[in-house]
C-alpha cells in the first residue's frame, strides 16, 4: 500500500499554482476542507461558548472537537490540549509560569539542536530567577546530540530540560525518550518542542516521555496556531496569570482570551485530512487515532524514498548535506561549496521552485556547525511532494550549478 500522491495534492487548491513546495518545514499548504470548516464555522450560528443556543452551542462544540482530534494526533488526553497563537507563545507563557518556582542554584538544560522558540524562552525565564542554564551540545560530525554526559548535564538540581523531537534544520531526531528517563528520574520536567516532528511522524507524547510537547497545525495542512498537550494533572498544578472572571479551570486556564474557533475548526478537519490517508479508512470499528497511526506509516515511506532519491543526486552533484543523522526526518540542509545558497535559492525561486535559505530561527544550531546562519539552503519534503517536484528541484540545482 502507498500514499496516492496524486489523489492527495488534487485536496490542495494552492498546489495548482505550479510551486513546488520544498518549505514545508516552515509552513504546508491548506487542503480545501481545512478552508472550509474555518468558513462554516464562520457562517453558521457563532457566538460565544455555553449551551442554551444552538450559536453557543457550536462554539462549544468546536472546542471540544478540536481538542479531541488533537488528542488522537499524539496520544494525549484531550482535556490537557492547550490551544496557542504559536509554538513560539506558548513557550514563553509556559516558561514563565514554570520559572516563578525556580531559584538560585536550579538548573535548566536546553539543546544546540532546538528553534530558538524552545531555547530563548528557558533562557530568559532562568536569567530572571537566577537559575543555571546548561546546554546538551551538538556534533557536527554526526548531526547528533552528544548525550556522553547526559547524566552530568541533567541531574539532582535540574528542574526542567526543553529539548525539540526534530531539528527544523537538520531533521535530526534525537532520542527523546533517553533524554527523558534521565529527566525523570532527578525529578526534572520535560518539555519537547514537536513542531518539525509531528508534521512527519505519529506521536506518542507518553512514549516520548514528554511532560509538555507543543506543535503547530500549520506545519501539517491546519491552521496557523499551535497546541500545548500536558496530562490535565500536571497543568492542574500551575497557575499562570490569568484575568480574574476569566474560566481557572484546566485547560481554559491556559488560554487567554476568547478561542479562535474557525480556527479550531480548521485544525480539527487538518487532523481529519491526515487520518483519511489511513487505507483503512471507513473500515467498521477502527478509531481515529489508528487511522492516523497508519496514515502516518504511509507519509514516511513516500517522503523517506523522496528523500533517498534527492540525497543521492545532491551527493553525484557533490554538495554538502549536513543532515545525516541515523533517525531524521525528509529535511535536508545543504551548502554547495563556494557557491551562494541564497542565489541558488533565487534560481530556483524564479522557476517557482521553493527551497529557501535563511536562518530558520536554527541559531544555536548554526553556531554549533560552525556555519554562517544563512550558509546553505533546506529541502523540506511533504507527504503532498510529488516526484516530480523533485525532479525539478534536481535538474534546477544541476542547472545552477553548470553557470
Ligand atoms: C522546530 C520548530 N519549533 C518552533 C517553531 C516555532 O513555531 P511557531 O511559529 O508556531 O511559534 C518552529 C517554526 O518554524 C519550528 O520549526
Amino acid at each position: 500500500m502507498s500514499l496516492d500522491v496524486d489523489g492527495f495534492r488534487a485536496q490542495f487548491p494552492s498546489l495548482a499554482s505550479g510551486i513546488a513546495h520544498f518549505d514545508g518545514p516552515g509552513g504546508t499548504q491548506t487542503p480545501l476542507a481545512v478552508a472550509e470548516a474555518i468558513a462554516r464555522t464562520l457562517t453558521a450560528p457563532l457566538s460565544n461558548r455555553g449551551s442554551s443556543v444552538r450559536s453557543e452551542r457550536n462554539a462549544d462544540d468546536a472546542v471540544t472537537a478540536f481538542r479531541e482530534a488533537v488528542a488522537d494526533l499524539l496520544a494525549a488526553d484531550p482535556r490537557g490540549v492547550v490551544y496557542g497563537r504559536s509554538a513560539t507563545q506558548l513557550t514563553y507563557d509556559l516558561s514563565r509560569t514554570l520559572a516563578d518556582s525556580w531559584a538560585e542554584g536550579d538548573e535548566i538544560v536546553v539543546s544546540e539542536l532546538d528553534h530558538d522558540a524552545n531555547v530563548r524562552p528557558w533562557v530568559q525565564a532562568a536569567e530572571a530567577r537566577g537559575a543555571t542554564v546548561r546546554w546538551l551540545r551538538l556534533d557536527p560530525a554526526t548531526a547528533e546530540l552528544d548525550l556522553t554526559r547526559l547524566d552530568e548535564i541533567v541531574n539532582e538540581r535540574t528542574r526542567l530540560v526543553a529539548v525539540t523531537a526534530a531539528s527544523n534544520l537538520l531533521g535530526t531526531i534525537p532520542p527523546v525518550a533517553r533524554i527523558a528517563a534521565r529527566a525523570h528520574a532527578v525529578g526534572a520536567l520535560v518539555h519537547v518542542d514537536g513542531v518539525h516532528y509531528a508534521a512527519h511522524a505519529s506521536v506518542d507524547v507518553t512514549a516520548l516521555g514528554a511532560d509538555f510537547f507543543v506543535c503547530s497545525p500549520y506545519k501539517f495542512f491546519g491552521p496557523h496556531c499551535a497546541v500545548l498537550v500536558a496530562d490535565p494533572a500536571l497543568l492542574e498544578t500551575l497557575h499562570p496569570d490569568k484575568l480574574v472572571p476569566s474560566s481557572d479551570r484546566v485547560p481554559e486556564r491556559f488560554e487567554l482570551g476568547t478561542l479562535p474557533y474557525e480556527t479550531l475548526a480548521g485544525v480539527t478537519a487538518a487532523v481529519e485530512v491526515i487520518a483519511d490517508l489511513a487505507p483503512a479508512t471507513g473500515e467498521p470499528g477502527i478509531t481515529r487515532r489508528e487511522r492516523l497511526v497508519a496514515a502516518h506509516e504511509l507519509i514516511d515511506r513516500h517522503e523517506t524514498a523522496l528523500r533517498e532519491r534527492i540525497e543521492t543526486r545532491l551527493a553525484e552533484l557533490g554538495l554538502q548535506v549536513h543532515s545525516r543523522a541515523a533517525r531524521r526526518t525528509p529535511t535536508l540542509y545543504v551548502t554547495l561549496g563556494d557557491r551562494v545558497a541564497a542565489a541558488a535559492s533565487s534560481f530556483l525561486a524564479e522557476r517557482d521552485i521553493l527551497a529557501p535559505s535563511g536562518s530558520f530561527y536554527a541559531w544555536e544550531t548554526f553556531r554549533a556547525l560552525r556555519l554562517p546562519v544563512e550558509a546553505g539552503m533546506r529541502i523540506g519534503v511533504a507527504a503532498y511532494t510529488s516526484d516530480d517536484d523533485v525532479d525539478r528541484l534536481l535538474e534546477g540545482l544541476a542547472e545552477f550549478l553548470t553557470r
